[in-house]
């Protein structure tokens, strides 16, 4: 079948066959079929949709791309952990060393920043030095010696994801739940973990706006993982707004080191905290109480392992100052007096991808030192003229766009905004 003619199928609205998917995807991958082709298709499926068996397909076709990882013959129980993306969600570089602290093995393969929200990989690789493509090989050794590594989809793991990720990024065709449940479980399946954690976000910051689409999304990503022999288990939370007080880059792998030093109370450090609780419990794993794990200095110590054994340099947890940091700073003041709403979280990932912290192109670089740090959570009492956020920036031009996009995303509230859950509901 010619590219054409499959991207036809899905803009009438047709089902694939499996076959035409292997084969479309399969030249794509050969460089027979063009970026600008497959750019097509994936706005067809985002308007169109792809049914449970195509999902499916799909999800095969990205895993097949590469190669699996078998964690058999590493020791322990296998966890691996995964967001749906939202803005200032650094809860990963946090979870991943806590868990590894206790015994578990967490292996974790992660993207980079998608539309307005920030990946994982972009987000450690602030920490100079540190690589996020690494071999099969060495991934499986480094989960032997340290129990935890955090790395990129790459040539040799799920090599389809990485392409359509990046082309997704940039054509306005990430809020698709079958794409993105495909893009996900395909990353968790090709490594064999026995526990699949997944922080499915719903909100004004989220890919995922409804609590039903969240329910919908979890349940196809539940199920993919029960047709592939795999346990899996499904967070609805809140993303209605940032994660914590650190949007970009380098300023999140410093809250995340911060959670870890036990300095961190705010929504990120309570959502970690019950995270990892809900992990322990469904493994019914012995372990201590997160408190009581951050005081023996293990899970700080476990994410130094981690970054030295990916190639990081492990001063990074006593000093910040090696990680790109932006050389100006100005504050956001409140316009009023009242309490504080997040009308647009999506503005604050988009402000930080203004400053450069994400990509306008498939290609782009990005700047790991630009972010923000906001000085208040949501329902927030303020007062007028007092710091609601602090813009991290490198020039007058980016600082210009990303205070127009920060100027629509808050509100001051005359009346008490009502408190939001941090967990909607959990799916198994
Ligand atoms: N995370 C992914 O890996 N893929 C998506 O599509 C969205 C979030």
């Amino acid at each position: 079948m010619l590219p054409q003619e499959f991207i036809r199928v899905k803009r009438d609205g047709l089902k694939h066959t499996r076959e035409s998917m292997v084969e479309f995807f399969g030249k794509y991958l050969s460089g027979e079929v063009a970026d600008y082709q497959v750019s097509a298709w994936l706005m067809a499926a985002f308007l169109k949709g792809l049914d449970e068996e195509e999902t499916y397909w799909l999800t095969s076709c990205i895993i097949n791309s590469g190669q699996t990882v078998s964690l058999d013959d590493i020791d322990g129980i296998k966890v691996d952990k995964h967001s749906s993306g939202g803005v200032g969600d650094k809860v990963s570089l946090a979870i991943v060393p806590l868990l590894a602290s206790v015994g578990l093995v967490v292996s974790k393969m992660s993207g980079r920043g998608l539309g307005h929200t920030g990946g994982t990989i972009d987000k450690l690789e602030s920490v100079p030095g540190l690589r996020t493509e690494v071999s099969i090989e060495e991934f499986k050794e480094i989960l032997k010696k340290v129990g935890a590594a955090i790395v990129a989809q790459s040539n040799a793991l799920a090599p389809l994801d990485k392409q359509l990720y990046s082309l997704r990024d940039v054509t306005s065709t990430v809020e698709s739940l079958p794409l993105i449940a495909s893009s996900i479980m395909s990353k968790k399946l090709a490594v064999g973990s026995d526990l699949i954690s997944l922080d499915v976000k719903v909100g004004n910051g989220a890919f995922i706006k409804t609590p039903e689409d969240a329910k919908r999304l979890s349940q196809i990503m539940v199920s993919l993982g029960k047709q592939n022999g795999r346990r899996v288990v499904a967070h609805v939370t809140d993303m209605n707004e940032p994660l914590g007080s650190a949007v970009g880059n380098t300023l999140e792998v410093i809250e995340a080191i911060e959670f870890l030093k036990g300095n961190v109370q705010n929504r990120f450090g309570r959502l970690v905290m019950e995270l990892y609780e809900h992990t322990i419990h469904a493994l019914h794993y012995d372990a201590p109480k997160v408190e009581q794990l951050i005081a023996t200095g293990r899970p700080l110590e476990k994410f130094a392992d981690m970054v030295a054994a990916q190639g990081g340099d492990p001063r990074v947890v006593d000093d910040y100052s090696i990680m790109p940091m932006a050389p100006h700073r100005v504050d956001l003041l409140a316009p009023a007096t009242g309490y504080l709403e997040y009308v647009d979280t999506t503005a604050v990932g988009l402000a930080v991808v203004e400053l450069g912290g994400g990509r306008k192109r498939k290609e782009d670089s990005i700047d790991h030192g630009v972010g923000i740090i906001l000085h208040k959570e949501g329902g927030s009492k303020v007062e007028e003229g007092e710091p609601l956020a602090t813009i991290y920036y490198r020039d007058e031009n980016s600082l210009m766009a990303a205070k127009n996009r920060l100027n629509a995303a808050f509100r001051v509230s005359s009346t008490p905004i009502p408190e939001r859950p941090l967990i909607w509901s959990v799916l198994e």
